[in-house]
């Protein structure tokens, strides 16, 4: 008889996954608590482990990995893998795998939602009218932007980034882009989406949103430099990675008013903010909730829970990284 083997999960999915590992017969662990694993926590759990579902604050580095001898596949909770030094992984024989596709949806909702909000100020009207300060319908209350033809200009034109076009067409938006290799003339003309080249479409943008996978080579793409670029009158968007923005620059302009505004939905430090950016009125605060749909969510667990599957049982994962 075969021993059984492990499958580590460090926090709570949606039960979807747990039940696919558990109908295939997995000893499953799983780290209730409502915060993320300490580093010392994430070493011993990897030791007894053949299986581990990490999220994507789970920072898996080489020495991580020391004591795992018996891990197989890190299945990531997210279709970015910033967090996990892949190349360390492959050498010591570990696959991983990530959750692509099945968040493009609702990322590109998010995204749109935050534009809008930028746009139309939902969050300061959110404040305004909690704290008691709506007398009377006022013709100059709150007052924001149209977005038909406004130029939308995104970096990063992959599943996301064109789902974001298509939806920002039907509100009659122009589209430019930036993406390292052009897409071909009949995909970007399905979006009348125009490529420019990066430093263009930030200086072109009425909405600049990001929309690419982060490495450290694209850590600060957004910087001091490129914030002057853009418009005053621009706002921008960021539903990827908040490594992208150097956010203490951003800060500085949003004070300064150097651009309209900011709708963020990450951050480098996550969870916490840069100093000063929460005391802004100009700019829209999530908590990283891009893919936080009640579809998207069951899908990202069930396609981690069937690629662990998929490697405990001497299958090839769908989905692996690297
Ligand atoms: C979310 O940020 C993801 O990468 O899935
Ligand atoms: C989104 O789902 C992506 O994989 O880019």
């Amino acid at each position: 008889m075969l021993m059984s083997q492990h499958v580590f999960i460090t926090r709570l999915i949606p039960e979807v996954g747990i039940s696919i590992l558990q109908k295939a017969g997995f000893e499953i662990k799983i780290h209730e608590e409502n915060r993320p694993m300490t580093r010392s926590e994430l070493g011993r759990a990897f030791k007894k482990a053949d299986a581990v579902i990490t999220m994507l604050y789970d920072r898996i580095d080489d020495s991580l990995l020391d004591g795992a001898l018996r891990l197989k596949i890190l299945a990531n909770l997210a279709v970015g893998t910033d967090n996990i030094d892949i190349p360390a992984c492959t050498a010591r024989g570990i696959t991983v795998t990530n959750t692509p596709g099945v968040l493009t949806e609702a990322t590109a909702d998010l995204t749109m939602a935050l534009i809008l909000a930028a746009a139309r100020r939902l969050a300061e009207g959110d404040r305004f009218i909690r704290r008691g300060l709506f007398n009377s319908w006022d013709p100059l209350l709150l007052v924001g932007t149209e977005l038909r033809g406004k130029v939308l200009g995104i970096i990063g034109m992959g599943r996301i980034g064109t789902a974001v076009a298509w939806r920002a067409q039907s509100f009659g938006m122009k589209i430019i882009y930036y993406k390292r290799c052009p897409l071909p003339t009949e995909e970007a003309s399905r979006y009348n989406a125009e490529y420019m080249p990066l430093e263009e479409v930030i200086g072109k943008a009425d909405f600049l949103s990001l929309h690419l996978p982060y490495t450290t080579e694209v850590r600060h793409l957004i910087d001091r430099k490129r914030l002057n670029m853009m418009k005053p009158t621009a706002y921008l968007i960021n539903t990827a990675r908040g490594g992208h923005i150097d956010e203490k620059s951003l800060v500085e302009h949003l004070k300064a008013k150097k651009i309209a505004g900011a709708a963020l939905d990450v951050y480098e430090q996550e969870p916490t903010l840069a100093p000063g950016l929460a005391d802004l009125d100009n700019v829209t605060l999530l908590p990283h909730l891009g893919s936080a749909t009640v579809e998207t969510r069951n899908k990202m667990a069930q396609i981690a829970a069937e690629d662990i599957r998929s490697v405990l049982t001497g299958r090839n994962p769908r989905n692996p990284v690297g």
